[in-house]
């Protein structure tokens, strides 16, 4: 998908998921924001089985504790994970949470 494609699909989902609550995450808007984190976690989030590892299922709770901690910097593992976690919104990361948590680990 290119780069203008996805905003307007994340708008669609958006539109679609109206009148949801804004704080509790959206599993469609997350699947639309999921792309970048796709090339390195896989298109089902299952990681490479080596040093990326599996996002796919991890409890929505335990997700956003991980990126806040690669944003505060008490994980430094992965230099894109810290700048993933500096980029995402409260929001993405809530929606992105909805979504791994809603697949098969
Ligand atoms: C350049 C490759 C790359 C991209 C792109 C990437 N990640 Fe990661 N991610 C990693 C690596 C490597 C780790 C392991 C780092 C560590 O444990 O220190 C990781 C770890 C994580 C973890 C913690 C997993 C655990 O078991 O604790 C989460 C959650 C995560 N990534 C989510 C995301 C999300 C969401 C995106 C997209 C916004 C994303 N990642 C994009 C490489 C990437």
């Amino acid at each position: 998908m290119n780069k203008i494609s996805l905003p307007i699909l994340a708008f669609g989902c958006l539109m679609l998921a109206a009148g949801a609550a804004l704080a509790e995450g959206r599993i469609g808007a997350g699947k639309a924001k999921s792309e970048d984190c796709a090339d390195c976690h896989g298109p089902e989030g299952a990681g490479d089985g080596d040093t990326i590892p599996s996002i796919a299922g991890m409890p929505a709770e335990q997700f956003t504790q991980a990126i806040a901690d690669f944003r505060s910097g008490k994980r430094s593992g992965s230099k894109m994970m810290t700048k993933m976690g500096k980029r995402l919104s409260v929001e993405d990361v809530a929606d992105l949470a909805a979504y791994y948590a809603s697949l098969k680990p």
